[in-house]
């Protein structure tokens, strides 16, 4: 077949010239692509050629020499002749590498004669350049991209973040846009180096979080920490705490050791980070509640009515702090004489009604509560009875009162006896 196209060749005149001759075309090329360095070649009739050979210059031990090419690369297939025996003698360079740029010499031997060409083809090798202007910025700003390729001939481009195509070149950016970008040569498989975005953005997501999380017994340490999304991230004087809307301390951690009851509440972190977004440079996260649990203290009992006289009807409430409340009451009435007493348990439930007041109900009291982290007592409640139906005082005072009456009527009692007395002693001695 190649015999029959060189006779058609050699049997039409006018197409080749006849004459020893070589032409090549400078190259430009992008790194990563293939490249076609174009060359034509011609010689007399009456030769026929035997071999063709590219080589390059390369600066050898301190002087230029040509290698060919065979002998340049390690790859098979970087340098494939895609040539003929006439006419025709293209180089093809596959995956250009920058070290592949330079001048490229084509020679060739015929059964008479060696052609090498004094002109070579030189070869530039540029690489595809991302530019993303400008790469550092704030949420909200815009940015361009752009690709350049360094080599004429290129106009169309697409764009890639992530491995994702991008469809824009011209945007406003949010803080998702941010990421590697690169631009590469539609239909090629060339790419630019990747062009990474930045992007500054107000905290989002602000979250405070309870460690450890849920109820907590009285005493024990929780940890607030509070936890955004920023760019640049929130430093610790950027972060707050605050507790019912009051300021309690500033950092990104708040330790509270021996937690007490008074520390339950609803609880909030702020952060900011200089940006802001939507007219505020600090971003509040939800609020948490702390929730304290701790056994019954401050048990009290209350009387009502103040002034109990037999008869009426008496509710002793017990009443103290505790989390979760308490949920067992128990009453006790302390009875026997002072130094041999006893507590003996009278009823149940946060109230002890005594719907009929009996002098035997006067006494010491004493309420015990429960919840599942505790007990404890109130202090004992002195119970006192008024006998007198009508009465409103407390007994003592009534006593009191009643002793005094005894005596001053029994003085009364003793003056008249010694004043009859008298008299009758006067009326017998005259
Ligand atoms: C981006 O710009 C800000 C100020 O404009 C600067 O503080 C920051 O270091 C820059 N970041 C990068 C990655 O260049
Ligand atoms: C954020 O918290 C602060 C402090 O409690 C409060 O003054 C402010 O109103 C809150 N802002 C928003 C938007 O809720
Ligand atoms: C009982 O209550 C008192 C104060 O009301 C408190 O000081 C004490 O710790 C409590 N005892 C227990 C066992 O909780
Ligand atoms: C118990 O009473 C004291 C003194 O009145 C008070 O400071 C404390 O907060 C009370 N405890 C609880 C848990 O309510
Ligand atoms: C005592 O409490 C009961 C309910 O627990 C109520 O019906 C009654 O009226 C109360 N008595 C007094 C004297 O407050
Ligand atoms: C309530 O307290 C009393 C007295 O301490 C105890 O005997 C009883 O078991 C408790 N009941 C419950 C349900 O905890
Ligand atoms: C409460 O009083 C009872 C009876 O006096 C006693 O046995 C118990 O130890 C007391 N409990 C507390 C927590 O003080």
């Amino acid at each position: 077949m190649e015999k029959w196209i060189l006779i058609i060749l050699v049997l039409m005149p006018g197409v080749w010239s006849g004459n020893w001759g070589v032409s090549l075309e400078n190259q430009c090329a992008l790194k990563g692509s293939s490249v076609v360095v174009k060359c034509e070649y011609d010689y007399p009739f009456g030769n026929f050629v035997t071999s063709v050979k590219w080589s390059k210059a390369q600066f050898v031990s301190g002087k230029w020499s040509l290698i060919s090419v065979s002998k340049l690369s390690s790859t098979p297939d970087h340098f494939n002749y895609i040539g003929n025996h006439r006419g025709d003698c293209k180089l093809k360079v596959n995956n250009v590498q920058s070290v592949d740029e330079g001048a490229y010499f084509f020679s060739f031997v015929t059964t008479l004669n060696k052609w090498r060409s004094k002109r070579y083809a030189y070869l530039t090798v540029k690489e595809l350049t991302a530019v993303v202007q400008p790469s550092n910025v704030t949420e909200g700003d815009t940015v361009r991209l752009t690709c350049s390729p360094g080599c004429p001939g290129f106009t169309e481009f697409i764009w890639f973040k992530d491995g994702r195509r991008v469809w824009r070149t011209s945007f406003q950016v949010s803080r998702e846009d941010a990421g590697r970008y690169y631009c590469a040569v539609l239909g090629q498989e060339v790419t630019s180096a990747p062009v990474v975005l930045t992007v500054r953005y107000a905290p989002k997501a602000v979250t405070l979080t309870a460690s450890p999380s849920g109820p907590v017994i009285k005493g024990s340490t929780v940890t607030l920490t509070c936890g955004s999304d920023a760019n640049p991230p929130v430093t610790q004087s950027g972060y707050s705490l605050y507790k019912g809307g009051e300021f309690i301390s500033s950092g990104q951690n708040h330790i509270i050791p021996d937690i007490q009851p008074s520390e339950s509440g609803w609880y909030h972190c702020r952060a900011g980070n200089g940006i802001s977004w939507g007219g505020s440079d600090l971003k509040n996260s939800s609020e948490i509640h702390l929730d304290v649990l701790y056994g019954p203290t401050n048990v009290s009992v209350s009387v009502y009515p103040h002034h109990i006289v037999e008869g009426s009807s008496v509710n002793l409430t017990c009443s103290g702090a505790a989390n979760p409340a308490a949920d067992n009451y128990t009453w006790f009435k302390r009875t026997g004489v002072p130094g041999s007493s006893s507590m003996v348990q009278v009823g149940s439930g946060q109230v002890l009604s005594l719907p009929s007041i009996e002098a035997s109900h006067r006494g010491l009291y004493m309420c015990h509560v429960g919840n599942r982290l505790g007990e404890n007592n109130s202090t004992e409640v002195m119970l006192a009875v008024v006998e007198e139906p009508n009465g409103s005082q407390p007994l003592p005072l009534l006593a009191g009162v009643g002793v005094s009456l005894f005596v001053l009527l029994g003085i009364a009692l003793l003056l008249f006896w010694k004043k009859k007395r008298y008299r009758a002693e006067k009326e017998v001695s005259p």
